[in-house]
């Protein structure tokens, strides 16, 4: 069955006071015109239109070039919207309708509401809520069937106490749309094309109105200001936490976490608070990761110690390495097993051997670092000379004593040895020892300068 998907994003969201438009403000890191997006590619043989109006530029850059966007100049209401997109709807189609700022909704909902529409039937999304106050109300006649969805500002007293609230998605059939959308009329509170007048429509066509209820509330949750997509991407964070440690992770809060993207845990991974994990992220069993450190589009090997305060960035990590506190790896950073880069420890486009140490206060740029290498406090590879970069290579078992710099491009061969403080400027070879500094001069019975009186 061939399946239109119309997502309404025209609206200008005025109640987010922001120069972006409403749907590409982010929850978990991703527009929530993408969240939307996302789910409905999860549907076969669909094609995706998007209504857009305010900041239509933005939206339509911001999307995959299959998505048809559809200008709406003027919103003149979500029928008015839908049908715009009417000469698009292929024949015989179903078309489930979706809105830009309804990110969270589910795929299994949809495909619930999808499997009851026919050429005699409807599905329509609906949810009974405490405090309905702002939504359409369904109304149902004696027998219960839904002939009609009145809105808020058009409701009479007794309408406005019923509590089933319309979501506003709906799936139908494109003929139907085709047949009652040119008739709808601005004639009511808003003077707007309503979309849900197709409801009555349809029941005074003696089409029944099947309707369906989300998994959770917050599927339909609608995000009309910066507190309610507060208030919707703690709850999206809640649950993704659950599902972390369902497969075996720790979280010391899962209050405070924070998934931007994918993550994909091991058993046994425990993770203090305020971590943030964004793109894709792999960490193996047994991985440590400290309060306040930020992971993104990283794999981290088995038996990791990741501390407190560390930002890994595009790196590499295999088993048994520790990191942190307070490193930088950067993209480019791959550490080979049991490696070691401690406390302000920068490192970028640069691979650690096994074994190898890099425990204090370092650069190491655009370098190749052998296995069981130990690089002293405050060694810095000056990568750079104002214009091209240059690499530094250090091999196996070598020693770089602290306060170096190693002016590349640069080799330390096996097993040599940087004197601490040295300016290294030409290759140290294997085994020997390559020091280059000012010499220790001692002056006897130096006197201090006095203060004058
Ligand atoms: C709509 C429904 C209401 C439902 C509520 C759920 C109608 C008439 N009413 O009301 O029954 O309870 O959603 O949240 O449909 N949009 C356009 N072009 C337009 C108008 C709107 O693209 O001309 C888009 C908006 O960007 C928004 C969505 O449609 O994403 C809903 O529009 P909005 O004006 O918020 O509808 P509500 O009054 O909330
Ligand atoms: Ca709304």
């Amino acid at each position: 069955m061939n399946i239109d998907v119309v997502i309404l994003a025209a609206g200008q969201g005025t109640r987010m006071r922001s120069d972006l438009p409403k749907v590409m403000h982010q929850l978990a890191g991703k527009s929530l015109i993408q969240h939307v997006l996302d789910t409905a590619n999860q549907l076969e043989s669909s094609h995706i239109h998007l209504v857009v109006g305010h900041g239509a530029e933005q939206v339509k850059q911001s999307v995959d070039s299959r998505v048809n966007c559809v200008i709406q100049s003027e919103q003149l209401g979500t029928g008015h919207a839908v049908q715009q997109t009417l000469p698009y709807l292929r024949q015989d189609s179903i078309v489930l309708i979706l809105y830009g700022d309804v990110p969270l909704i589910h795929i299994s909902t949809l495909n619930k509401m999808l499997s009851l529409v026919n050429e005699q039937q409807i599905g329509l999304l609906t949810v009974e809520l405490d405090a309905p106050s702002g939504y359409g109300r369904i109304i149902r006649s004696g027998e219960g069937l839904v002939s009609a969805i009145v809105e808020q500002k058009d409701a009479k007293d007794e309408q406005l106490a019923i509590k089933e609230i319309n979501t506003g998605i709906l799936a139908v059939k494109s003929s139907h749309l085709r047949q009652w959308l040119p008739g709808l009329s601005n004639n009511n509170a808003q003077g707007e094309y309503y979309l849900t007048d197709v409801i009555a429509l349809a029941a005074q066509n003696n089409i029944k109105i099947e309707t369906v209820q989300p998994g959770q509330e917050q599927e339909v949750q609608g995000v009309n200001s910066r507190v309610q997509l507060a208030e919707l991407e703690r709850w999206y964070q809640q649950r993704q936490a659950v599902v972390l440690m369902e497969q075996g992770a720790s979280l010391l809060d899962p209050g405070r976490f924070d998934l931007r993207g994918e993550l994909e845990v091991g058993q046994d991974v425990v993770i203090d608070v305020n971590v943030i994990i964004e793109g894709k992220v792999k960490l193996g069993d047994n991985v440590r990761i400290g309060a306040n450190t930020i992971i993104i589009n990283s794999v981290i090997g088995n038996n990791v110690d990741i501390q407190a305060n560390s930002i890994l960035d595009q790196t590499e990590v295999s088993d048994g390495c520790s990191i942190g506190p307070f490193a930088r790896l950067r993209p480019g950073t791959k550490l080979a097993e049991k490696a070691k880069v401690g406390n302000f420890v920068e490192t970028k486009k640069t691979h650690i051997g096994r074994g190898s140490k890099v425990n204090h206060l370092s650069y190491i740029g655009d370098s190749e670092i052998g296995e069981a290498v130990n690089i002293g406090a405050g060694t810095i590879t000056c990568n750079y000379d104002g214009v091209n970069k240059f690499k530094t290579v250090i091999e196996d078992g070598a020693f770089i004593g602290s306060n170096t710099s190693l002016v590349a491009p640069v080799r330390i061969g096996t097993k040599a040895t940087v004197g601490a403080g040295s300016t290294i400027t030409r290759e140290v070879a294997s085994n020997e020892l390559g020091i280059a500094r000012g010499k220790q001069r001692n002056i006897p019975d130096w006197k201090r300068p006095e203060k004058k009186k």
